[in-house]
């Protein structure tokens, strides 16, 4: 076995120091060991925006950018996408293993019985303007179920865990439907228990009165699918976010808020309502080539386009656009599709993209799907929170459960003034 370990010298003090090496990295306090003098701090790594630093271990997903792959918990997401449901995929998260039958049938009850959320909660809801962001109302939303769950707090507790963990699952699809009927001013359609978990969600969207609204099987398919494909992504922004606010030991509504803030972002999860706005933008496909160039020329990105990680295809990306032809036979195609698709193959074959390796990812053809399942495209965001819900309450559930972990307070690199006197404000300039 080679020597796992890694020797630096410092060109300063001429010293050399040696640090063992575990799963590829080296411990960052063990730096601190290197020192110009006694007093000296010690040493720290500089990494803006944690390109190269792993925060914690997980045993949850793991990604593989170069090959472009995704599995969770071991399972290739394309066999998951093809052969799982988004309840199934939600219990392999949290306990590690494809669950029984008997299992996976006491889950999606327990799930289904917290389904319904505080008529308060309700009337807080009604609060928001008619044209309220629906991910607006989705984070302030699921904060506030903190306030009428106190409990959540023993997060030492396995069993009121769990009680949360279940109530932010089976809650978020209520919470979501809610804010899409407050925004049409149509009354709210409560959750229909004995409907599965999907139909359940597209009900309460879109049931009008008396009138029972028939869930056509390839809509419940395909977000089924989405849901799984969404479900979560190891370390990406707001995980980290989930993680990095956890760590305080609030309780997980408010966590989740904080991880769904971060969701938010164009960068992130508003990307996929930031594909449809850019497309259309372009508005048409003879369009297409001088909207490339000014994306080359620095003028704008290619929402839908990049990733910190797969520097390949999106694994989901692929699943995604073969469930878009699905989709586009019971709906029609959509004409956005081809702009999409050219868009697509002009990248992948000019030198610009080519060098930064930027390729389709999970939101450049997800949104389309959303639009031909009649979702406006302010709710696409919230379609990618529902799911991720249970990815970040399985990281969250790993961090409290992580020895290793603590507070998360990282350092700085403080380049402001030295000490001064205040000066009294006749004497300032
Ligand atoms: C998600 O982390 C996750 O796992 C996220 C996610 C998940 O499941 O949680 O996968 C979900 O958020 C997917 C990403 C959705 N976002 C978008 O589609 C927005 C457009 N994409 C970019 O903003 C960007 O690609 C990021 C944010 C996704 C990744 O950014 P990085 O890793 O910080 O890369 P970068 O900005 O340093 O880009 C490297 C170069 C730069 O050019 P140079 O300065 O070197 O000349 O590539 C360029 C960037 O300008 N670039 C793009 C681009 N993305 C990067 N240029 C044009 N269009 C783009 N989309």
């Amino acid at each position: 076995m080679p020597n796992e370990t890694l020797t630096i010298t410092d060109n300063r003090t001429g010293k050399s120091y040696e640090m063992p090496i575990s799963y590829g990295t080296i411990h960052a306090t063990d730096l601190r060991k290197i020192k110009v003098s006694d007093d000296d701090f010690g040493m720290m790594t500089y990494d803006p925006a944690f390109m190269n630093t792993a925060s914690c271990k997980s045993t949850v997903t793991y990604i593989d950018g170069d090959k472009g792959i995704l599995r969770y918990r071991g399972y290739p997401i394309e066999q998951l996408a093809e052969k799982s449901t988004y309840v199934e995929v939600t219990y392999l998260l949290l306990f590690g293993e494809l669950p029984t039958k008997t299992q996976l049938e006491e889950w999606e009850k327990k799930i289904t019985m917290h389904t319904y959320i505080h008529e308060n909660l309700k009337k807080l809801m009604e609060g928001f303007r008619y044209d309220a962001h629906p991910m607006g109302m989705f984070i302030s939303t699921v904060a506030a179920l903190s306030t009428f769950y106190p409990e959540a707090n023993n997060i030492a507790d396995p069993v009121v865990r769990q009680k949360q963990i279940l109530r932010l699952i089976g809650k978020v699809p209520t919470i979501a439907a809610f804010s899409y009927r407050h925004n049409k001013g149509m009354p709210y359609v409560y959750p229909n228990n004995d409907h599965s978990f999907i139909k359940n969600f597209l009900n309460m969207m879109y049931s009008i009165g008396t009138h029972r609204y028939e869930v056509p099987p390839i809509f419940e398919k395909a977000l089924n699918i989405l849901f799984i494909l969404h479900a979560d992504h190891e370390q990406n922004c707001s995980t980290s976010a989930m993680r990095s606010v956890g760590s305080s030991h609030v309780d997980p509504f408010s966590a989740t808020a904080a991880a769904a803030a971060a969701l938010y972002g164009p960068l992130h999860g508003g990307a996929n309502e930031a594909v449809l706005r850019m497309l259309d933008h372009i508005g048409d496909i003879k369009h297409v080539p001088a909207f490339i160039e000014k994306v080359k020329n620095g003028e704008g990105k290619l929402m839908g386009f990049g990733h910190r990680v797969y520097k390949n295809y999106d694994p989901r990306a692929k699943v995604i656009k073969k469930l878009a032809d699905d989709v586009f036979k019971e709906t029609g195609v959509d004409p956005k599709l081809e702009i999409a698709l050219e868009l697509e193959r002009i990248a992948l074959s000019d030198e610009y993209f080519i060098k930064r390796k930027l390729y389709p990812n999970v939101d450049f053809y997800s949104g389309l799907i959303y639009k031909a399942m009649g979702f406006p495209m302010e709710f696409f965001p919230v379609l990618f929170a529902i799911p991720r819900t249970s990815g970040w309450i399985t990281h969250w559930q790993e961090m409290v459960l992580d020895e290793e972990q603590k507070i998360a307070r990282p350092r700085q690199i403080y380049l402001g003034y030295d000490t001064r006197d205040y000066v009294g404000i006749e004497k300032r300039k």
